[in-house]
């Protein structure tokens, strides 16, 4: 039984982030998507919608037999990751600005827990140049989303827009 974290803002959860997920279903038993309380970042969604829509779009990918939980998590990651009882954590690299600070994350959490592997891995070419931040911009300044996030990001998004 081999499980795995795979931490982040999801903050929108994008088409990236899910195929990141159903990659590591072909590796992991279960994953844990767990949405990392951060206090001193003012979010989009609130954790309890980011929980919601993930737990939605989760429903729709393609994961064989493995187990996909969602959580929320505060403080330090191995912490987490350890009272899960979890094998790895899973990270995404999307281009080589992605490497430097996850090197570094992942090489000072082992210092922290050895006994917890960082694992990478790449998306779709497709989905390398997709982040929470840029579709958060594009979303603001009227763009189109289809293709970057799944339908319901989209709708929630304007939903959120128009209730303020
Ligand atoms: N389009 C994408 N393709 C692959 N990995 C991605 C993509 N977008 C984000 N990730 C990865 O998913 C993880 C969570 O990202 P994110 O939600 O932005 O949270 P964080 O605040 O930890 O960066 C990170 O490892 C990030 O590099
Ligand atoms: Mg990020």
């Amino acid at each position: 039984m081999r499980r795995a974290i795979y931490p982040g803002s999801f903050d929108p959860v994008t088409n990236g982030h899910l195929d990141i997920i159903e990659r590591g279903c072909k590796l992991f038993d279960e994953i844990i998507i767990a949405i990392l309380i951060n206090p001193e970042k003012r979010p989009f969604f609130t954790i309890e919608d980011r929980r919601e829509i993930l737990e939605e779009v989760l429903l729709g990918i393609n994961r064989s037999t493995c187990t996909l939980r969602v959580d929320a998590f505060e403080g330090l990651l191995v912490h987490y990751a350890v009272a899960q009882k979890a094998d790895a954590i899973v990270r995404g690299i999307r281009a080589i600005s992605d490497y430097e600070y996850e090197l570094q994350m992942a090489l000072m959490n082992r210092r922290l827990e050895p006994s917890i592997e960082t694992v990478f891995m790449m998306p779709a070419e497709k989905y390398s140049y997709v982040s929470s931040r840029l579709v958060k911009e594009v979303f603001q300044l009227g763009g189109r989303l289809s293709g970057l996030v799944p339908p319901l990001v989209e709708e929630r998004m304007k939903q959120k827009m128009e209730n303020g």
